[in-house]
């Protein structure tokens, strides 16, 4: 605690643990049912440690005794800890995809530190969906917040051979389908490939998202590249739960925090590691939420001018605990350290460039110097055309660079089911050079925006050696898959995107380089397809579903609620 610190009475839980009315009555009698005494919780901090540990969420199998390593440092500070159980999002478990409920989570965790007596905020999370949804819930609430990341999880292995969560999966699926594989060794490789606590170990969305809000200042320093299963993890926790009592005497909110230079700080990170195009909708929802202008055209714009150095899965050839070795998030900022904003602020109340002083890097195969990137494309391409008037993104570290610039025939697939049915027809007339095509398969289509935008290749084509493919659609892809994928075509086909006008046969081009991707059909033709075309019908009207469908703002513009983008947090609830 310093000298400058706020007042105890300026803090929002002295509003209700020393109100002297009824209600100040019943929440220090109700506190005191838990087996409190009034000595461990009156006149002190309230931490609210927001934790998304569940049974069915496996990279955060070890939130819960992170969250007591976090109680005990609270304590330890002079503070009051509580923790609150929220949407847990594990990735692989939830159906149809968690996107459909970041935005969920987002506003359960903003409205659980709106309404209860909390001043600051530790966010457990880490697993892909969850490290946006808490953050955009805590920079709407703007009060003192540290994100504690769930850490990657060990290497996998399997016969001698290094494997990355999901990246192998799609590959030995591969592989298994074209014969390559027996049943019985893809048996086996169900309990080798994640063999630990924590987040994917490859560059995924989780180590990509976490990485990112690392650099924007969110976390400890460096705090997103230790492994969940190192002692230093359950340290980190612990140093999180004191820092958060520091931030709140400081009154330190993500808005003294948050800047453009902070998310282009983000930006540039996310290029460096080669990380996951989800963090282009993410990146893109959080700054609206802190009220600050990035837009896809930004984006392409730090990938240009920053190469991928990060080698790590699906892009290189690492993982995350290689990573960690060579020096960790720290080294890589190091490296960055020419083309940052380096007086952005963090939670540590310093700036970044004091933050990694003395970070350094021990292995320049995994985390390269400038001169040796680790390929020639980009970790992202913003792509523009008559089919994406609003934009689309390619992963171009990430693909096969004979794809950069295709031209070839449409064969569209109306939604995921009609993928599912005719994906392997033999008879279906495909080429190593046709353009699979899915739509309905975006924010309000599918809903939700599933994963579903690395479109299997075909398995006649798999035969005959086949391994990537040029594929366009409105769905997202999973950070640890690779390939020749356009993805989140904006608008989507169901809102009357061009992606709806698309038929069969239709040739469609890609120019990586000049960020184009053009269906080659006449303004003419189009327009008479246009009036020819007709809206699906919202396919659900009950639920969360059903307000999702109404709501959800278009990937361009992050996915996010159009009720709860840029607007202002209502503020401490006033009645009894
Ligand atoms: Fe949780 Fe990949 S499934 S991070
Ligand atoms: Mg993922």
């Amino acid at each position: 605690m310093n000298s400058t610190h706020r007042p105890l009475d300026s803090l929002r839980s002295q509003r209700w643990y020393d109100s002297q009315d009824m209600r100040g009555f019943a929440h220090r009698q109700r506190t005191q049912q838990m087996g409190l005494r009034r000595e461990e919780f009156m006149h002190k901090p309230v931490v609210g440690i927001i934790n998304t540990w569940s049974e069915l969420s496996p990279c955060h199998a070890h939130l819960r005794n992170r969250a007591e390593a976090v109680k005990r440092a609270v304590w330890t500070a002079g503070g009051f800890p509580v923790e609150l159980p929220a949407m847990s999002l594990g990735e692989v478990l939830v159906k149809p995809t968690t996107m459909l409920y970041r935005n969920f989570l987002a506003m359960e965790t903003e409205e659980l530190l709106r309404s209860h007596p909390i001043d600051g905020a530790v966010l457990l999370g880490g697993c892909d969906k969850t490290s946006p949804g808490l953050l955009m819930g805590a920079i709407s609430m703007n009060i003192p917040a540290i994100f504690c990341p769930a850490g990657p999880m060990l290497n996998g292995k399997w016969k001698g051979k290094t494997l990355g969560a999901g990246t192998h999966t799609r590959k030995y699926w591969d592989e298994l389908r074209s014969g390559n594989i027996t049943q019985e060794e893809w048996v086996d490789l169900e309990s080798r490939m994640t063999r630990s606590n924590g987040t994917c170990n490859t560059m995924g969305t989780a180590s990509t998202m976490t990485s990112i809000v690392d650099a924007m200042g969110l976390t400890l320093p460096g705090a997103s590249s230790l492994p969940a299963a190192d002692s230093a993890h359950t340290r980190m926790a612990s140093a999180c739960g004191s820092r958060i009592i520091e931030m709140i005497w400081e009154d330190l909110k993500p808005s003294d925090i948050l800047t453009r230079d902070s998310f282009l700080n983000g930006a540039r990170t996310y290029m460096a590691l080669g990380g996951s195009t989800n963090a282009a909708v993410h990146l893109i929802a959080l700054a609206r939420r802190a009220n600050v202008e990035l837009t896809l055209d930004d984006l392409d714009a730090v990938a240009r001018e920053i190469p991928v150095l990060s080698n790590i899965f699906p892009s290189g050839e690492y993982l995350m605990e290689d990573f960690y070795y060579a020096g960790g998030l720290g080294a890589l900022l190091q490296r960055l350290k020419s083309k940052l904003a380096l007086n952005a602020r963090t939670v540590t109340g310093r700036t970044l460039e004091e933050d990694i002083a003395g970070a350094e890097c021990y292995n320049d195969d995994v985390i390269r110097p400038f001169d040796k990137p680790i390929c020639a494309g980009a970790a992202l391409a913003v792509l523009k055309g008559n089919l994406a008037p609003n934009g689309a993104v390619i992963k171009h570290s990430a693909a096969d660079p004979k794809l950069a610039r295709h031209r070839g025939k449409a064969i569209v697939f109306d939604n995921h089911q009609d993928l599912v049915d005719r994906i392997d027809d033999p008879a279906l007339e495909v080429t190593a050079d046709s353009v699979l095509v899915l739509r309905n398969a975006g924010p309000k289509g599918a809903p939700g925006m599933p994963e579903w935008g690395a479109l299997p290749i075909p398995r006649k084509l798999l035969a005959q050696g086949v391994r990537d493919m040029l594929r366009i659609s409105d769905a997202r892809m999973s950070g640890t898959h690779y390939g020749t994928c356009v993805l989140h075509v904006a608008p989507e086909s169901a809102v009357g995107g061009p992606l709806a006008l698309v038929r069969d046969g239709d040739e469609i081009e890609l120019d990586v380089d000049a960020r184009r991707l053009q269906l080659c059909v006449s303004d003419d033709e189009l327009a008479r397809r246009r009036a020819d075309w007709q809206a699906p019908s919202p396919r659900i009207d009950r639920g969360y579903t059903a307000i999702f469908q109404e709501h959800v703002t278009q990937a361009d513009q992050g996915c996010d609620f159009d009720i709860l983008q840029n607007g202002q947090n209502q503020g401490e609830p006033q009645i009894f």
